[in-house]
């Protein structure tokens, strides 16, 4: 197991991001919808693709991947069963089980367990499936499914949180070969989403709406193969947005569309960030004083919960007090102790998360609870005074392709160690 040990920073010069994990692992399970070949480009180079390429593997499919090209095959093999001991590890395996009904009339899918981030139920996913005709039971914590002939329908996807992602994701993937016509309402309206939707259509399904809350889907007998380049990740782009307001250092960060992060955007003006965007690029050059701000994270287009815990630390430094209104992961929390012991003022009741900023923080041994907590310690440990260590770090190389690799060109202080 690495550990991570970070030192005081101030960075400088351009960072580029990377293709989107969370594009790109639903955009691996669609491949299932088809035994022709599948080329993708931009794939991050994070261990929950090399998850996804396991769980693809077991299935039948023949995963060739070279630096920036992923080429998907099938093999004879046609299994249906998404083992416990790999999707325990990546929830976002559960995103196979439409696929495999849809293609291969049958699934069993481990159920994901627990997770550290709070409840996470599957509720929706299956819904929305039984709703096009699986049969699924769920058995010794697996999902058992089995599906003759879906049939489209008219389905309504809300949750007591809103839409969600991946719940649309598996339910447009299998609507793409079911017979007639599927409205999913109340669908997710994130960019992977949209990417999810512009990748099936290259492979001949019929769908409009993708990224609106109203998708239809006309089913088709079949699909073909494709080749797709998947969006940038924007989250690993409001990551460093994060990390110049915490760290006070002016970066261009290349590589993004500024339409997929316009809440993160305007919360980096209101913390009085200079922005200027060209393309796809973005200059940041952070105030002296950073403004405390609240920060509500929603679906999208609203702010994303997987940057509530970086944002937090550079609400750490901030002039005032800020309030953190977590609406999508109640529990999403885990980070506020750890910063706690680096010299952070946060109070917590339920949802919420009070910050009162300090002018400095201080380096501390810490322990890394999920991926975007992780991304929050590395920022932490590059304000503090001090070195901070920061264990169990294989939580960040889950989400971020070898982060510290990236961000040592722009100075940042920090060495990868065995624990
Ligand atoms: C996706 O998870 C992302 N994962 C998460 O990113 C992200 O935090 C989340 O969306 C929200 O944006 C991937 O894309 C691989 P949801 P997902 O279903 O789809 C409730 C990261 O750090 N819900 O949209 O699993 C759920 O409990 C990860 O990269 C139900 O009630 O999240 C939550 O409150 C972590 N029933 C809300 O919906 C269901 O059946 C949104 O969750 C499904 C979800």
């Amino acid at each position: 197991m690495d550990k991570f040990v970070v030192h005081k920073s101030s960075l400088k010069g351009e960072f580029v991001v990377s293709g989107a994990k969370n594009a790109s692992l639903p955009i691996m399970a669609a491949t299932l919808l088809t035994d022709d070949e599948c080329i993708l480009h931009n794939i991050p180079d994070v261990s929950d693709v090399r998850t996804m390429v396991r769980i693809l593997e077991n299935l039948g499919k023949v995963v060739q991947w070279t630096p920036g090209t992923m080429r998907i095959r099938s093999r004879r093999l046609r299994n249906y069963v998404a083992p416990y001991r790999l999707v325990r590890t990546m929830r976002a395996s559960f995103c196979v089980l439409g696929p495999l009904l849809a293609k291969r009339k049958k699934a069993k899918v481990s159920l994901p367990g627990g997770c550290v981030i709070g409840s996470r139920p599957v509720d929706l996913h299956l819904k929305g499936l039984s709703q096009l005709g699986a049969e699924l039971i769920v058995e010794n914590g697996y999902c058992v499914g089995s599906a003759a002939g879906l049939a489209g329908t008219h389905i309504f996807l809300g949750g007591h949180f809103g839409s969600s992602v991946l719940g649309t994701a598996n339910v447009l993937m299998a609507a793409t070969l079911a017979a007639g016509e599927t409205l999913i309402e109340y669908s997710a309206c994130e960019p992977e989403i949209v990417d999810l939707g512009v990748f099936l259509k290259k492979m001949g399904a019929d769908i409009t709406g993708e990224g609106t809350p109203l998708i239809r889907v006309n089913g088709k007998r079949q699909l073909h193969g494709a080749e797709h380049t998947v969006i940038s990740d924007r989250i690993e782009a409001g990551t460093l947005i994060a990390a110049s307001l915490a760290t006070r250092s002016a970066l261009t960060i290349k590589n993004i569309y500024p339409l997929h992060i316009t809440s993160v955007l305007e919360c980096a003006r209101r913390m009085g960030a200079v922005l200027r965007l060209k393309r796809n690029s973005l200059s940041i050059k952070p105030p002296r004083r950073l403004h405390p701000v609240n920060i509500t994270t929603l679906p999208f287009p609203g702010f994303p919960t997987d940057l509530q815990a970086q944002f937090m630390v550079a609400l750490c430094l901030a002039d005032g007090v800020s309030l953190i209104t977590e609406k999508i992961f109640p529990d999403r929390f885990m980070h506020v102790a750890e910063l706690q012991r680096m010299g952070a003022r946060i109070s917590r009741s339920g949802p919420y998360a009070i910050i009162e900023g300090t002018r400095s923080m201080y380096g501390a041994e810490v322990m890394a609870s999920d991926l975007r907590a992780s991304a929050a310690l590395v920022i932490a440990g590059m304000v503090a005074h001090g070195d901070t260590e920061i264990l169990r770090i294989y939580h960040l190389d889950r989400g971020y392709g070898r982060l510290e690799e990236k961000l040592k060109p722009l100075g940042a202080k920090i060495k990868r160690e065995k624990q």
